[in-house]
């Protein structure tokens, strides 16, 4: 019975070991087809080469991102809790205001919404994963 038990544990443990192995693997995070469209749908509509943008950050390619604004290089691979790309994303943003730049009253309205938190995961991760142009 002892061994029977000890066998079953040690299929659950290597089993469960393998599933998680694969999990992080399907987990990887594409620049093109994960984080660009959050970018355009979000970001591109002020932060465009060919918009002013006081930040002078342009997000319309990979290139230009890494280029970085104002406040220097936009993302430490394999840190995004040092990444300013994602700092700007949270409630309390290093600098000035809370990205994508809305107003307070059209959140409250409904009118406009931040990234949502699996959104800003999503970008954390990527970051976290080296910030490939994938
Ligand atoms: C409505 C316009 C607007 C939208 C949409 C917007 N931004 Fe911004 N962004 C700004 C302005 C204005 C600044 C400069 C002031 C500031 O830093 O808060 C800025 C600054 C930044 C900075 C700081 C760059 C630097 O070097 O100073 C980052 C990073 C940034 N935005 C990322 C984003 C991301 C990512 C998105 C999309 C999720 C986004 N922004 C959407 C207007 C916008």
């Amino acid at each position: 019975m002892k061994v029977f038990a000890v066998t079953l544990l040690s299929i659950v443990v290597i089993g469960s070991g393998k599933l998680h192995a694969e999990d992080e693997k399907s987990k990887s995070i594409s620049f093109k087809d994960d984080v660009y469209p959050i970018v355009k749908n979000n970001c591109l509509p002020c932060h465009a080469e060919d918009n002013f943008n006081p930040s002078e950050l342009s997000l319309d390619t990979y290139e230009l991102m890494r280029h970085g604004g104002k406040n220097g290089t936009p993302w430490v691979a394999d840190d995004s809790k040092k990444s300013i790309l994602v700092q700007k994303l949270m409630v309390e943003p290093p600098f000035d205001a809370r990205m994508p730049l809305n107003s307070k009253r059209k959140i409250r309205e409904g009118k406009a919404k931040w990234l949502t938190d699996e959104e800003i995961k999503l970008i954390a991760d990527w970051v976290d994963q080296g910030a490939k142009n994938n």
